[in-house]
């Protein structure tokens, strides 16, 4: 019998890791009414890396407990039911969900239907509830939309959050912005939004704003109108302008507005890839104030305007044109076991790979 392991990461210096072994193996009997997952593969990007950074502000430590100054970073993939001590749930059935970075996950289901259940565990309870769902992909449109696991594992909390992102853009008919700039234009969350929105019959010009030796990569993809690096702000032309700001990056921000100012009809805060950039006091700019996009409460908005069948089935057509996208653009790089792990987490923290590349991830050897 092997046991499992996980990885932990240090609160207070990211960089620190560590390997500790759990008591749990495929061979573990789960407690009544519980049910022993064994984690197949998890996508792993900046967002992870975001996760950790607003871990204490936004409670992403509190789903997988650590023991004291360290964290178990979240993450999205694919587990397989190994023990079932759930009449409600087969052994063998394989679930799409929110995960440790670990071999194993003990989970108390709840709420069990033909599409899957929620981890009734008491201290994942105050959470928003989409991150405690785990669907059955034997009967999961997006699942049966991918072209693989693999770019479904990497991609596919990314883009829903692009799809949450554009349809409400699109609902506020894009704050009547002649323009939609996007920071950290050639991560996968930015990419999605911007594939959604070209495929608008009547929208809103797009721009990527991206580090300079991504500009290439970016353009690509062919989703934007124009790619330009981050120094290029001062060439960007002056029209109403709604602002995607995924970098987190207070510089950029703040070129941006000062550019646009009073043009600048709407500034979202969507993410932090940047999460190294010197701060900036981004008080008090020119143009609209910053709002924050949160995608659980932007689901939970759509959901209730639209119905939840329409938004699946919207979710999962959009789906299915950008995985065809990706498949020809985006690398998918696997690494299993804890040293592969580790290392491509610390390249992930670094920013040095390029954004071609898509780390798929096991901590099972
Ligand atoms: N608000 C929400 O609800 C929500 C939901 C999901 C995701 N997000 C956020 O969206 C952001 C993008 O996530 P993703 O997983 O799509 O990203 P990703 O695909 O991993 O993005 C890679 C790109 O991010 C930038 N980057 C990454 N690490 C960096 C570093 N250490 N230093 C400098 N630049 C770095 C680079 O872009 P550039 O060179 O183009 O800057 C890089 O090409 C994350 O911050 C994530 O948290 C927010």
């Amino acid at each position: 019998m092997t046991l499992g392991s996980s990885l932990l990461v240090d609160l207070s210096d990211l960089h620190h890791t560590q390997v500790r072994p759990l008591a749990l193996s495929d061979e573990a009997v789960p407690p009544e009414g519980s049910v022993l997952l064994a984690v197949e593969r998890f996508g792993f990007s900046a967002n992870n890396v975001t996760y950790a950074n607003v871990g204490e502000a936004m409670g992403y430590w509190s789903f997988f407990p650590a023991p004291d100054g360290h964290g178990q970073i979240p993450v999205w993939g694919h587990a397989r039911v190994v023990r079932s001590g759930h009449p409600g749930v087969a052994e063998g059935a394989e679930v799409y969900g929110f995960l440790p970075m670990a071999t194993h996950l003990l989970v108390a289901p709840s709420a069990v239907d033909v599409r899957g259940f929620t981890d009734g565990s008491p201290h994942r309870a105050a959470r928003a509830a989409v991150y405690n769902r785990y669907l059955l992909r034997s009967v999961d449109p997006f699942a049966a939309a991918s072209p693989g696991p693999e770019l479904e594992a990497v991609l596919r909390p990314l883009f829903t959050t692009s799809f949450l992102l554009e349809a409400d853009l699109a609902q506020h008919d894009y704050h009547g912005a002649d323009a939609v700039v996007v920071t950290s234009a050639s991560s996968r969350t930015a990419l999605g939004t911007a594939h959604l929105i070209a495929t608008r019959s009547r929208r809103p010009a797009l721009v990527g704003l991206t580090r300079a030796d991504h500009v290439a990569d970016t353009q690509a993809v062919g989703c934007y109108d124009r790619v330009l690096a981050y120094d290029d702000v001062p060439s960007l032309p002056i029209g109403t302008t709604t602002v995607l700001d995924l970098s987190g990056d207070g510089a950029v921000v703040a070129d941006l507005h000062h550019r646009l100012g009073d043009a600048l009809v709407h500034s979202s805060i969507v993410g932090a890839t940047h999460w190294q950039a010197e701060p900036v006091d981004t008080a008090g700019l020119p143009g609209a104030p910053r709002t924050f996009f949160f995608a659980p409460e932007a689901a939970e908005r759509l959901r209730e305007t639209a119905g939840p069948a329409a938004v699946e089935s919207a979710l999962v057509a959009g789906w299915r044109s950008f995985a065809e996208v990706m498949s020809g653009w985006l690398r998918i790089r696997t690494g299993t076991g804890p040293d592969q792990v580790a290392d491509a987490y610390r390249a992930t923290l670094a920013g040095t790979a390029s954004p071609r590349d898509a780390l798929v991830l096991s901590m099972r050897t």
